[in-house]
Formats: structure tokens, C-alpha cells, sequence
């Protein structure tokens, strides 16, 4: 229901309401620039305000930006205007509306959990694509009280969750604290030739 103040659009609404999103992409993203294919189509899961769908577009890819937050997809939409970049953004939620049809170059999903999404979104990739995840673990909570436990891979889950994908190889798994006391797991993923 749209106008359930519970449903994740109201939830998110209220949330960009509150707090400023971060403008600057992540260094989860720029640090891991090489790895990036040429350009092609990107697909940012519930990208919120835009930091690295534009930083993408940026660097040549056309990307689509999907997120449930009317608030988010508004301000991601401004800011890809004021950067003068171009960005196809689509208010979808995530897991209960279907993604955008492939096949992309690049699939990130940046402080977002849904592991079943996350294979459909790497089932879009083309051959050579790279996906690249990335989730705080329940570990944060040993250093802050936020995000909330439905936000937090358990250990070692992001390792299993990779192991069952097919034709998938694994070019990075690593877990690490960042400045700001979160402790990440991360994922970068490239289909294979011929799968
Ligand atoms: C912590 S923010 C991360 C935003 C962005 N990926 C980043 O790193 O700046 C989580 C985002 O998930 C979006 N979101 C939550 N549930 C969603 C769903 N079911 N479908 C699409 N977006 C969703 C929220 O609106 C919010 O923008």
C-alpha cells in the first residue's frame, strides 16, 4: 500500500526527509575503479540519491537507478541534471516489482540486502560483466547501533551467497572495517565466457 506509513516507500520518504543522503560515492566503488568494464549499461539496486549511479555515468556508462523512495528518485534525477550526466531512473520496488530487463555491463547494489535480488540483478549480467556488492555485516554492531539487524549479513553469508551462483567467478571476497565503524563484506563478481 503506497500510503502505509510502514510500506518502504513512506519508510525511505521520511528518511531522505530527515537526513541529507551522502553525495560522495563510496570508496568501496572508486577504490575498485580497474576493475570496472569499459562502459555499457549499469545497474545501481536501490541506488537512493544517486552518489554512484552519477559518478558512473560520469565515467561513460548508461545507467539506470532504480530505488523505491519517491524523495530519493527525485533527488537523484536533480543531481544528475545539475552534473550534467544522464541517468534512467525508475522508481521500483525492489522484490516485488520486476527489475529492469538486461543485459547490463555492471550491476551494484551498495548498502542494499536482498540476496534474492541481488542473483536475478547478476542473472542480468552479460558475458564478462561485473557485479559488485556490497553490505555492512552484524559485526557494526559491536562498534554503533545502526543499521538495524534486517540491514546486516551474517557472517560468512556473503561468501555462501556467492558460492551458489553458477557461471559465476569470483574475482574479490573480502570484509573490512570502514572510517565510519561499519564492518563491510564485499563481493566482486564477473559472468563467465560461455555461461
Ligand atoms: C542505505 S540506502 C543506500 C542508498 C545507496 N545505495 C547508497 O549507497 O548511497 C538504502 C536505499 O534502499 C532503498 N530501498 C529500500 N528498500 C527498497 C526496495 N524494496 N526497493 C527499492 N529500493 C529500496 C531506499 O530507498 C534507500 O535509497
Amino acid at each position: 500500500m503506497a500510503d502505509d506509513p510502514r510500506h518502504p516507500r513512506e519508510r525511505w520518504n521520511r528518511r531522505y526527509g530527515e537526513r541529507p543522503p551522502p553525495s560522495e560515492p563510496s570508496a568501496f566503488l572508486t577504490d575498485r575503479a580497474d576493475l570496472l568494464p569499459d562502459g555499457g549499461r549499469a545497474l545501481d539496486l536501490a541506488g537512493g540519491a544517486g552518489r554512484h549511479a552519477i559518478w558512473l555515468a560520469r565515467r561513460g556508462f548508461e545507467v539506470t537507478l532504480t530505488d523505491v523512495s519517491d524523495t530519493a528518485c527525485a533527488r537523484a534525477g536533480a543531481r544528475a541534471d545539475a552534473a550534467g550526466v544522464e541517468l534512467d531512473v525508475r522508481r521500483i520496488e525492489l522484490g516485488v516489482e520486476p527489475l529492469p530487463a538486461g543485459p547490463f555491463s555492471l550491476v551494484l547494489s551498495h548498502a542494499y540486502l536482498d540476496t534474492e535480488v541481488w542473483r536475478e540483478a547478476i542473472g542480468r549480467l552479460g558475458v564478462g560483466g561485473v557485479a559488485l556488492l556490497c553490505q555492512p555485516t552484524v559485526r557494526t554492531l559491536e562498534r554503533r547501533d545502526r543499521p538495524g539487524r534486517s540491514w546486516l549479513l551474517e557472517e560468512g553469508q556473503m561468501e555462501a551467497f556467492t558460492s551458489t551462483l553458477d557461471g559465476i567467478e569470483v574475482l574479490e571476497l573480502s570484509e573490512g572495517w570502514t572510517d565510519e565503524d561499519r564492518h563491510e563484506a564485499r563481493a566482486v563478481l564477473r559472468r563467465a565466457a560461455g555461461c
